[in-house]
């Protein structure tokens, strides 16, 4: 309405608010980050108390039980401090390549997300001794891993934490809305790796694809069913493949399950 405010903003005024933007985000980032040191202290005072009773003193069985699941969860809230400064990190562009096993991307990503909702199911994992046991344990959960074996033993080049933290995402949305099933598929074609996630459960209208990657969006997030979150998974993902320079489609209508496929090219490490 006053001409004044509706004049377009300066480079100065964008370059300042740019720079306050940037300050706020390395405060927020400071203050995630600094959550490190506490939590380093309570898991290590914890596994000290369960390891070290010569020192300590003798614990029961079911004190035992509890101290592991407070393990368990100082291991959550590790994982989510590492989340937000690795999307942090994104904001800023940056990428850390280095060269892995697929085999150990998907170990530790599955055995992560299970030593959260299944332990008896994540142990197993841990102890599989080659890719046939691999995906038949898995098969017990209602996971079909589709790789072969040639794949399995091959060593990607990439960033390893946010391809973790993509599929980590995926994954728990599908296991969280199937019905039954969930399959994962890794395949690598010239020079990019392609990771599905599909599952069988209400699948999601074409008229909401785009939204679904909006910030804090959840369809019928009313609805009074168990399932829990923020919304917030999804729009992360997003960033982190336009960060390594990839896609992601997603194929789905109701009542059709849903199947996310994330195209990522791979960098040669020299
Ligand atoms: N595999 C899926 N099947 C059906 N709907 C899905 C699926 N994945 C995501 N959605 C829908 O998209 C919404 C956004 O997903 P997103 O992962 O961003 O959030 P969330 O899982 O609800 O919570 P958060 O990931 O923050 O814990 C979900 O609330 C859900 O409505
Ligand atoms: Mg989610």
């Amino acid at each position: 309405m006053f001409g004044a405010e509706n004049k377009p903003a300066t480079r100065e005024q964008k370059d300042k608010g740019n720079s306050h933007m940037r300050r706020e985000r390395i405060k927020i980032d400071l203050l995630i980050h600094d959550l490190k040191v506490p939590l380093a202290v309570i898991e290590a005072g914890l596994t000290s108390m369960m390891k070290r009773q010569e020192k300590y003193g003798p614990i029961t069985e079911k004190q035992e039980r509890v101290f592991k699941r407070a393990l368990r969860n100082t291991k959550v809230l590790k994982n989510l401090v590492g989340d937000a400064l690795e999307l942090g990190r994104s904001g800023e562009g940056i990428v850390f390549f280095s060269d892995f096993p697929l085999a150990d991307l998907i170990e530790e990503t599955l055995v992560e997300i299970l030593d959260l909702t299944d332990t008896t199911m994540s142990e197993k994992l841990k102890k599989c001794e080659n890719l046939d046991h691999f995906k038949k344990t898995l098969e017990e959960k209602g996971v079909i891993l589709s790789i072969d074996e040639a794949l399995w033993e091959q060593q990607i080049c990439q960033d390893e934490t946010k391809i973790k933290q993509i599929l980590r995402n995926l994954l728990n949305n599908a296991l969280k809305y199937r019905k039954s099933r969930v399959e994962l598929g890794i395949d690598c074609r010239e020079d990019l790796v392609i990771f599905s996630v599909k599952d069988d459960g209400a699948g999601i209208p074409t008229a909401y694809h785009k939204k679904i990657f909006d910030c804090y969006f959840q369809l019928d997030a009313s609805s009074t069913c168990s399932v829990r979150g923020h919304g917030l998974g999804l729009a992360g993902v997003m960033v982190l493949v336009e960060d390594l320079g990839g896609e992601m489609l997603l194929d789905s209508d109701e009542g059709q399950g849903a199947k996310f496929l994330v195209k990522i090219p791979l960098k040669t490490n020299k």
